[in-house]
């Protein structure tokens, strides 16, 4: 477990996560990345120190605290080419933030390039001592993350597109369908009569994943840092970089269950198959045998459906009601062309200097770089983004920084709920018959990436920044390193390439 004012610290290291051995990204030395445990209200001070040396694999570096608002500290927000440049090989950052009053269930991964595929990702929790649904669950173990992750037997940089995993691993662990069968899968243990709060995150690359534990009903607590009215469900779809917490009860015979966790690709069949423990981790009951389970899946399972989220406060979207009835009402078209990705006929190309430097450096909005690709936006106005779905390589989750939204309108949905919409940072877009739907108010100066999170597709261009408040941002973000965040530049563009 890691504290918020504790060091990263980054290296290669070999592992057989699945049995098949390659090189990846450690964090502390640990390929199954710790757990980052903050209490709300902290601040972190986090120092990364990169001491990446292979050179199969990306060795520069930037950190992302995923679902952190970063309110004031713009700059600590890890996105390579919008908030700092990258942390070369032999150095080091420090990351200065703040969680304000946001709690819930987040994650922490490599925002440079398409890195935390090759492992540079886990979970982050911030735990709230007053949290609304303390009454449904015992504390007796809060700590119980369940990490969903899809797995490559080539480093990211040469997983050719479109990208397809060899292996899913839960916590860590895995099995691939063609791979040794005695690789030791994650277990859950849990004590009969005992209830638990655990915390579901989806730190893949590219897969969703149905999600579902063999005779067990999961209430659903949470969604991606927000919490939400209980909803009682057996199964979860669940998209890069999602979020759920749900209280399990612990109300089953004294036995084995499989954890099942089916992605929507994958290699040989990966994708329809729980045969030989592919997909799966074991939840264990106290004095149950070491053994697999005998379990079953539930059937027909019941899906957890995202319009049926409710905020836990009941809040209404954010402005007047309707559809183009934001101050800004925006409306995006997405083309995939010649291996690109295209938002609005532009497909975006990291700029040299990020772009907060360049705000910073007095740079006039319209001339913000990479031209296209940046959406400026006024202070203290609700804005409507309508997002069309994508069929090709679908479906593709979308993830704001700096902001949690109002989810009009759902993938699979044909209602507006103005209301009391669900409130997240990844929506899925989608495909053709689709017209997700989201609003948030501008009352956090920055640039903010807007990306489909499938890492390729991020580096296929399918991504812009929210330029918000662009006049505000230098007085909104005082950067207390402001000379170590600056010379991160200088150094990198000193780097023997
Ligand atoms: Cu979780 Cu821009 O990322």
């Amino acid at each position: 477990i890691i504290n918020p004012t504790d060091t990263l610290t980054l290296s290669n290291i070999r592992v057989a996560p699945d049995g098949f051995e390659r090189p990846v990204v450690a964090v502390n030395g640990a390929h199954i990345n710790p757990l980052i445990r903050a209490t709300k209200g902290d601040n972190f001070n986090l120092n990364v120190v990169n001491n990446l040396d292979d050179p199969t694999m990306l060795r520069s570096t930037s950190v992302h605290w995923h679902g952190l608002l970063q309110k004031g500290s713009t700059h600590a927000d890890g996105a390579e080419a919008v908030s700092q440049c990258p942390i070369s090989p032999g150095h080091s950052f420090r990351y200065q933030f703040g969680t304000g009053d946001h709690a819930g269930t987040f994650w922490y991964h490599s925002h440079f390039g398409t890195q935390y595929c090759d492992g540079l990702r886990g979970p982050l929790v911030v735990y709230d001592p007053n949290d609304p649904h303390k009454d449904l669950y015992e504390v007796d173990d809060e700590n119980t993350v369940i990490t969903l992750a899809d797995w490559y037997h080539t480093q990211a940089p040469s997983v050719p597109a479109p990208a397809t995993p060899d292996s899913t691993l839960i916590n860590g662990k895995g099995r691939s369908v063609n791979g040794p069968k005695d690789i030791a899968l994650s277990i859950v243990n849990v004590e009969p009569g005992k209830k638990y709060r655990f915390r579901l995150a989806s730190l893949s690359c590219d897969p969703n994943y149905r999600f579902s534990i063999d005779g067990h009903t999961l209430k659903v607590i949470e969604a991606d840092g927000q919490s939400v009215k209980p909803i009682d469900v057996t199964q979860i779809t669940i998209f890069t970089g999602q979020r759920y917490s749900f209280v399990l009860e612990a109300n089953q015979p004294v036995a084995n269950y499989w954890i099942r966790a089916l992605p929507n690709i994958g290699k040989n069949g990966l994708a329809n198959t729980f045969a030989d423990g592919v997909n799966s981790a074991i939840l264990r009951y106290k004095d149950a045998p070491e053994a697999n389970p005998a379990s079953s899946q539930q059937s027909p399972h019941t899906t957890l459906l995202e319009q049926d989220l409710r905020p836990f406060n009941e809040a209404p979207a954010p402005g007047v009601a309707g559809r183009g009835n934001a101050d800004v009402n925006l409306q995006f078209n997405f083309a995939f062309r010649g291996g690109k990705f295209f938002v609005n006929d532009t497909s975006f190309e990291p700029p040299e200097v990020p772009v907060l430097l360049q705000i910073l450096s007095g740079k006039n909005p319209a001339d913000l770089l990479p031209a296209g690709s940046i959406y400026s936006l006024p202070r203290g106005k609700v804005v409507e983004v309508t997002l069309p779905g994508l069929a090709t390589a679908g479906p593709h989750p979308f993830h704001m920084h700096g902001h949690a939204f109002s989810v009009i309108r759902s993938a699979g949905s044909t209602v507006d709920n103005y209301d009391n919409p669900p409130v997240r940072d990844v929506v899925n877009i989608g495909g053709a018959n689709d017209k997700v739907t989201i609003r948030f108010t501008t009352d956090n100066p920055g640039p903010w990436f807007f990306h489909c999170h499938i890492e390729f597709h991020l580096a296929q261009g399918l991504a812009i920044v929210f330029a918000e408040d662009v006049d505000g941002i230098s007085l909104a973000n005082p950067i207390p390193n402001r000379q170590e965040w600056e010379d991160l530049c200088e150094i990198y563009r000193d780097l023997p390439a």
